[in-house]
């Protein structure tokens, strides 16, 4: 070929490439628009939060799969958190366990917020109903919790390895404080290998679970389009992977989600991890899942204010038969474990998407 067949070649390549990337982006919208949908939805109010700020706030919490399972109220003297049943995810959560802590979860957002925007709240119920509050004005109190309100995310990444000091550990476990929970923070290198053996495990039997894959798909974002269509599920940037148009991106699943590759990944996750933090309840109900959930969202903002991350490996207490493995391992043989965290230092990843606040309200 002549150089000017080689410039029409290359023209023409740079052109497909052009068209081929307009193509894509099209198909899955842009990070930047995402970026800038994750800054109006975690936009810091100038003064004290009003009352739609604040159940803002509440539905940044952590909660499993993203499915946001709450119904909020706030008005007068009450406030109020109804499970929302039509999110359940009956495969991987089949008695509501992760529901109920999502709740916990959201409450103490709540009741955080709520401070900040002047407003007491006292908690004068929680069970399978939700969670009810008696509201009483106050003066308004910022902490360095409510500013991490907007900033917690799971992080979903290998930490640096860098190990916690003493009085970070201590502040965690104060944070994490509540009655009838129990939290373990495992730091030994011996005991974290022993963990990440039943996350494996747990991985494994999860992956070739096709109810579980089948459940897991159905809450897959796989561009921002979709994460910003839906308001709720798992981001595939959210989770360190490449955004891809849905059709392409359930191939990709389809063909590379591997327990081989997967555990791997895991694998180096827990090694690069320098504590986890393990939850117990003392009861194996409602109430206590949602007490679980409250002291959970302190220690994940706790960590956030000291510029740690931190994110869920809950395979072993996900698949039932590993329960009293994870128990027997922390000396905690009776009682049934809630959830493992992992906690480290390391990069931010994109956030996860949350659904408009009027979306999540109760009536
Ligand atoms: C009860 C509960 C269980 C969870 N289990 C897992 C888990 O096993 N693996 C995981 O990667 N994330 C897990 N998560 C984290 C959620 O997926 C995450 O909170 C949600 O996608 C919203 O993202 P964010 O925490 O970054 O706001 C869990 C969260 C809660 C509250």
């Amino acid at each position: 070929m002549n150089r000017r067949g080689v410039l029409y070649g290359l023209g023409g390549l740079a052109v497909a490439a052009g068209a081929g990337a307009f193509a894509w982006t099209s198909a899955t919208g842009s990070m930047a628009d995402y970026e800038a949908w994750q800054t109006r939805l975690r936009a810091v109010p100038a003064g004290p939060p009003s009352i739609p700020d604040i159940l803002r706030y509440a539905g940044m919490a952590a909660n499993g799969h993203n499915t946001q399972p709450w119904r909020f109220a706030l008005s007068g003297a009450e406030a109020g958190i109804a499970p929302d049943l039509s999110r359940r995810t009956p495969v991987v959560d089949p008695d509501d366990h992760h529901l109920y802590v999502s709740l916990g979860c959201a409450a103490e957002n709540l009741a955080i917020a709520a401070r900040a925007g002047g407003l007491r709240t006292e908690e004068t119920g929680a069970d399978e109903n939700g969670v009810r509050f008696a509201v009483t004005a106050t003066a308004p109190q910022s902490t360095p919790l409510y500013d991490a309100i907007p900033r917690r995310q799971s992080t979903r990444a290998p930490y640096d390895g860098r190990p916690l000091a003493a009085d970070t550990l201590k502040a965690l476990e104060a944070a994490a404080a509540e009655p009838g929970v129990r939290l373990i923070l495992v730091t030994e290198r011996a005991r974290i290998d022993a963990v990440r053996d039943l996350v494996l495990e747990g991985n494994g039997a999860q992956m070739t679970d096709p109810a579980f894959i089948a459940e897991l798909k159905a809450w897959l974002r796989f561009n921002p389009d979709a994460a910003m269509k839906t308001g709720d599920g798992l981001f595939a940037a959210a989770s360190g992977n490449p955004v891809m148009p849905g059709p392409v991106g359930r191939l990709a699943f389809d063909a590379f989600f591997k327990p081989g590759s997967e555990n791997a990944k895991y694998a180096a996750h827990m090694a690069s991890t320098p504590a986890l933090a393990v939850f117990f309840g003392e009861a194996a109900r409602p109430a206590n899942w949602i007490r679980v959930g409250r002291a959970c969202q302190r220690l994940a903002l706790t960590a956030t204010s000291l510029g740690l991350k931190h994110c869920f490996v809950n395979q072993p207490v996900e698949v039932a038969a590993l329960r009293p493995k994870l128990a027997a391992l922390l000396g905690e043989g009776d009682l049934r474990p809630d959830l493992v965290i992992r906690l480290g230092y390391g990069e931010a990843l994109p956030y996860s998407p949350r659904r408009p606040v009027e979306t999540t309200m109760a009536g």
